[in-house]
C-alpha cells in the first residue's frame, strides 16, 4: 500500500484526525441565549432561518440548515455567524457550536471561498483519492481562495475517485482533471462539466427532472 501524503494528520489506525475533537475552553464564561436587541442579524439571513425553523415539529431540527445559511454568509461559521443563529433560534451559541464542530461541513475557521472536497474514503483511494488530492491542492497552491481537502465517503462511489467542488459531484476524476477544475473555479467557468454527476443521464425514466440539460 502506498504512503498516505503527510498533509493529512491521521490517528495510527488510519482514520483522518478531525477538528472536532479539539480542547475545550473550560476558562470560557456560559453562553446565553443573545439578545436581539444587541445581536444584529442580516433581514435575509433571519428570514431563511425562520422559514427553516418553520418545517420541523422540533424547530431545533433546522440548526443544520441555518448554519448552512449563516455560513453562505460569513464565509464561515465564525462567532458572529454561530451568535446569529443562536439569536434567531433562541439557542444558546453553545448549542449550535456543538452542531457546528461536529459536522464536517460546517468551517468553524476562516477557510478560502472554493471548496473543494476530495473523497478519500475506501473507493475512491482504491481509485487514486489521495493523488488527486495531492494533485487539486497542488494546482490552488497557496491561494486563499481555495478550500481544499479531503473528505470522508461522499456517496457517490460509483464515479471514484469524485470530489465535491461547491456542492457539485465531479468524477470520476483523472489527475489531469486538477488543473482543469482549478482553472474553471479561477475564471467562473462550470467545472468539469462533462463530468458533473448531477448531468449524467437518469436510467430511470420516472425519475424527477433535476433541471439541467
Ligand atoms: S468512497 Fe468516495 S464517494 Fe464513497
Amino acid at each position: 500500500m502506498s504512503e498516505q501524503p503527510s498533509a493529512v494528520a491521521r490517528y495510527g489506525h488510519g482514520s483522518r484526525i478531525p477538528g472536532w475533537d479539539d480542547a475545550v475552553d473550560l476558562g470560557k464564561d456560559p453562553a446565553t441565549v443573545p439578545d436581539p436587541a444587541t445581536t444584529p442579524v442580516p433581514a435575509e439571513l433571519r428570514a431563511e432561518i425562520e422559514a427553516a425553523m418553520a418545517k420541523y415539529p422540533d424547530f431545533r431540527s433546522a440548526t443544520i440548515p441555518a448554519l448552512h445559511a449563516a455560513q453562505a454568509v460569513h464565509g464561515w461559521c465564525s462567532p458572529e455567524a454561530l451568535e446569529q443563529v443562536a439569536c434567531v433560534m433562541r439557542l444558546t451559541p453553545g448549542y449550535v457550536t456543538a452542531v457546528a464542530t461536529f459536522y464536517d461541513m460546517f468551517e468553524t475557521t476562516p477557510v478560502g471561498r472554493q471548496r473543494v472536497y476530495v473523497c478519500t474514503n475506501i473507493s475512491c483511494s482504491l481509485r487514486g483519492g489521495q493523488e488527486m488530492l495531492a494533485a487539486v491542492k497542488e494546482a490552488a497552491g497557496d491561494d486563499p481562495d481555495f478550500n481544499v481537502r479531503g473528505f470522508e465517503c461522499l456517496g457517490a462511489c460509483d464515479i471514484a475517485p469524485m470530489a465535491s467542488v461547491n456542492g457539485e459531484f465531479v468524477g470520476p476524476l483523472e489527475l489531469a482533471d486538477a488543473a482543469q477544475l482549478i482553472a474553471d473555479l479561477r475564471e467562473g467557468r462550470e467545472v468539469l462539466p462533462e463530468k458533473q454527476l448531477s448531468r449524467r443521464p437518469c436510467a430511470d425514466p420516472a425519475a424527477k427532472d433535476t433541471g439541467h440539460e
